[in-house]
């Protein structure tokens, strides 16, 4: 049976389809069979930023609706074996998918896959409550600054209140300069401030944002770097501790 993981955040634009798309890119590399959910329905972009937005035929609607099987609706991904991305409709009515039915998508996928990964949709609207009520592992994704931190503390009460995810936080966007002079919080104080465990922290680099106006994964640099160890703190393996000593060195316990 899967892990299912589910990316939140309380503000839009926090990098939630980033690290996502990266961890399971990651997890795909790392040898995982690997479900990627896009519930973003109406406003869904990993099509586009795996380069797939003609391939996608049949979405999760189509699944539910029994219009497709999910084999139909499910897009390998080319250049990543072991990865596959579902997309939720484009073009119709985000309230025609259900929590419950959306639930019961995951759970089919759980049985076919090793991990599946889901990119919510921003805030904590109704489909997120029923995510987080049927997912393992919840993963918020915060910058580290006042505003996305309040977002995010929602977000935060919404998974503890629904009780069956653990919380997790990314933190996105860091800027250790930032963070040395007081502009931002470490990320184990936005770790500490949210009660989730560190999954990781990825810093502010142009080349994540270039890469994805290329439509490509990010290079070998600080920030690619981060977001391709996510992956490996999700299967619980050790070198993104010491790829955030090598990021964040003042700020780590000795
Ligand atoms: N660590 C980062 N450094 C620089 N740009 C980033 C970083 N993370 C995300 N971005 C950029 O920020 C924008 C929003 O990211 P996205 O993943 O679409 O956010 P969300 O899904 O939360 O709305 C994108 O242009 C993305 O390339
Ligand atoms: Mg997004």
């Amino acid at each position: 049976m899967a892990c299912a993981w589910a990316f939140l955040s309380g503000k839009g634009g926090t990098g939630k389809s980033t690290v996502a798309l990266c961890a399971a890119v990651g997890l795909a590399r790392a040898g995982q069979k690997v479900a990627l959910v896009d519930a973003d329905a109406g406003v869904r972009n990993l099509d586009m930023m795996l380069g797939m937005e003609n391939k996608i035929v049949f979405d999760l609607l189509d699944v539910i609706e029994g219009e497709a099987t999910l084999e139909q609706a499910l897009g390998p991904v080319k250049g990543t074996p072991g990865l596959s991305l579902l997309c939720a409709s484009q073009v119709r009515d985000p309230s025609e998918m259900t929590g419950d039915a959306l639930c019961a998508l995951l759970g089919s996928l759980r049985e076919r896959f090793d991990q599946v990964v889901v990119d919510c949709p921003t805030g904590i609207g109704a489909i997120v409550q029923a995510i987080m009520s049927c997912v393992d592992e919840a993963v918020i994704v915060t910058t580290p600054d006042d505003i996305a931190l309040r977002d995010a503390d929602r977000a935060a009460g919404l998974v503890s209140q629904r009780g069956g995810a653990r919380a997790r936080v990314v933190v996105n966007r860091v800027r250790p300069e930032y963070v040395k002079r007081g502009l931002q919080y470490a990320p184990e104080a936005v770790a500490a401030t949210l009660d989730a465990k560190l999954l990781g922290a990825v810093p502010e680099d142009e080349e994540i944002r270039r890469a994805a106006l290329e439509r490509r994964m990010p290079g070998e640099g600080e920030g690619g770097r981060a977001l391709a160890s996510l992956a490996l703190a999700m299967l619980g393996r050790p070198a993104q501790e010491t790829q955030r000593r090598r990021l964040f060195p003042r700020l780590s316990p000795s």
